[in-house]
């Protein structure tokens, strides 16, 4: 059920204050990832939540790809890297959002998708919502239909839904 799911989640993170700037606390999954029957329940959680299923799944650099891999592997789905900038090795598509101080930019091959194609987005945490909104973006531009959007864990205080708003939001656990 979904309070069960965001208790594994919650249970199994660690905050890390300063990390990794002073005044920063850093939600580590890493945790939650490591232990076996918690990372199937939330993998497991993740694929009950799209009945109507999906193509590919994308994960976003770096803790996304650990999500995607595993949704794909348990779905029969594809999957496919959304990186930052200078990783993919063909011809990609680029879209740069605002950091705190500065900018960062998101890539994927410009052929990573059969058009219409339903993808399925994911990444570990949801924070201001840039990182999403340009994978978001990224995929549609290269030819993907968005099939859903989900988190492992989402922190409201930043925001991130209303930065995504209307595309919809799916977190396992929202604190
Ligand atoms: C973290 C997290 C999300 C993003 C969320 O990644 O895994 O991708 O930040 O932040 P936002 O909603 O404010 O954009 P990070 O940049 O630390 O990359 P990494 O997984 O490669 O370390």
């Amino acid at each position: 059920s979904g309070p069960e799911l965001a208790a594994v989640v919650a249970n199994r993170t660690v905050d890390v204050p300063d990390f990794p700037k002073p005044g920063i606390v850093f939600k580590d999954l890493m945790p939650l990832f490591a232990d076996g029957q918690a990372f199937r329940t939330v993998i497991d959680g993740i694929v009950g939540h799209y009945p109507a299923g999906f193509d590919v799944v994308a994960g976003v650099e770096a803790r996304g790809f650990v999500v995607a891999a595993a949704v794909a592997y348990a779905t029969g789905a594809g999957v496919v890297p959304v990186r930052k900038a200078g990783k993919l090795p063909r011809k990609a598509l680029s879209a740069s959002y605002e950091l705190e101080y500065g900018e960062a930019t998101l890539e994927v091959h410009e052929d990573a998708f059969i058009a219409g194609q339903r993808v399925l987005v994911v990444d570990d945490v949801l924070a201001t919502g840039g990182t999403a909104g340009a994978a978001l973006d990224l995929v549609e531009r290269a030819g993907g239909t968005i099939a859903g959007f989900t988190v492992v864990m989402e922190l409201a205080f930043l925001k991130g839904r209303e930065r995504l708003a209307p595309r919809e939001v799916h977190a396992l656990l929202t604190v």
